[in-house]
């Protein structure tokens, strides 16, 4: 039987308690239990998301029904299909659809997924590499291609503004316009103990993430040609507030809050662009072209944003981190030790 771990409501929870809503622990499951979607993968990797953390940690807002295996990132190889895209032995990869929402995940060491939006392992990845860039890089890549069709031009003094810079999507966002050559500002509350961690990642510019806390004007100082913001809330409405004129900022994430507490001054006086970028449904399309930029990254570049490998047992004290902010960069986890 396939060991996985499995999400379950928390009957102290149910009674009025204050701890978690869910519980998360290592099982071993029926095959009955995965479901039956058309691809059986063996799956070898998969990583620790903010979303991942949050499910693990029993948070509510991400497992919409239990029991439920966790895991939104899933890296591996076909057993069995009966769909005609995919055959045994192909090495896939999968992120979001719904994995530790609405359907079972990647903390399993068998899964059952639908073949429609798997993509193949590109050739020049590692399972363990792409486990790493995981749907935080994917995402990333789905901001920098938002960006780059938008025209992203940097320079100097006027660098893209990556925000929650230390995190799985800021760090790869810096890899992915780095390698780009654009001008990278990294947005961080840790400046003093990761700035050379961001800087190794192609950071020339480290910004406290306390400049943009507060509220401010409705339009500042233009200081940025475009933003990648996973944070959300005060922060994002003076990263929108500090743009150039026509620049475009793509909003991810919800690391601080999911508030939007701002004007609509930067769109109507200065031609910003908010866009928003979803990974979870993205087409299959979007994905490969993602993927397809993951792919040329040089290895070394995403070891250096891969902060440390569990296996499944340490997946949940891994989250644990995560959730406490005590953790930086990508954590990938190996399901088949
Ligand atoms: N739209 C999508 O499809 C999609 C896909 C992936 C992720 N996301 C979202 O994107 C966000 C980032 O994901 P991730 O995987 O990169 O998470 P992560 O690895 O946990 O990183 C989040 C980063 O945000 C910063 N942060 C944490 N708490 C904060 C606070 N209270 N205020 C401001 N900044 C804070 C921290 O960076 P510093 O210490 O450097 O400030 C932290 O490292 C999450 O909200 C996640 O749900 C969305």
């Amino acid at each position: 039987m396939p060991r996985a771990i499995v999400i379950r409501s928390n009957p102290a929870h149910e009674h009025g308690d204050d701890r978690p809503v869910n519980t998360a622990a290592v099982e071993e499951v029926d095959e009955s239990f995965l479901g039956d979607d058309p691809v059986l993968v063996e799956v070898s990797h998969s990583s620790i998301n903010y979303k991942d953390a949050m499910a693990l940690t029993g948070l509510p807002g991400i497992v919409r029904r239990t029991p439920l295996i966790g895991g939104i990132d899933l890296v591996g190889t076909v057993r069995q299909s009966s769909d005609p895209l995919w055959r045994p032995g192909e090495a896939v990869l999968l992120n979001g659809i719904g994995m530790s929402e609405t359907r079972n995940g990647a903390f399993s060491e068998l899964a059952r997924v639908p073949g429609d939006r798997l993509v193949a392992l590109p050739s020049c990845l590692s399972p363990a590499r792409a486990a790493a860039l995981g749907t935080a890089g994917y995402t990333a890549a789905l901001c920098f291609l938002r960006l780059r069709r938008a025209g992203l031009v940097t320079g100097p003094e006027r660098p893209v503004l990556v925000t929650g810079a230390t995190g799985g999507v800021g760090s790869v966002a810096i890899l992915l316009l780095a390698a780009a050559g654009h001008h990278v500002a990294a947005l961080t509350g840790r400046p003093e103990e990761l700035g050379d961690y961001l800087r190794g990642l192609g950071a020339e510019r480290i910004v406290d993430r306390a400049e943009l806390c507060d509220q401010r004007g409705a339009l500042q100082k233009q200081r940025w040609s475009g933003v990648v913001d996973t944070v959300g809330g005060q922060v994002l409405v003076n990263a929108l507030a500090q743009t150039a004129y026509s620049g475009t900022v793509t909003a991810c994430g919800l690391a601080g809050s999911p508030a939007l507490p701002g004007t609509v001054m930067p769109f109507i006086l200065r031609n910003v662009t908010l866009a928003g970028v979803d990974s979870v449904e993205a087409p299959v399309e979007a994905r490969r072209e993602a993927w397809g930029l993951l792919a040329a990254l040089p290895g070394e570049r995403i070891d250096a944003v891969t902060a440390r490998t569990v296996p499944l047992d340490g997946a949940i004290g891994a989250a644990e981190e995560l959730i406490g902010h005590r953790a930086h960069g990508r954590t990938v986890v190996e399901v088949r030790a």
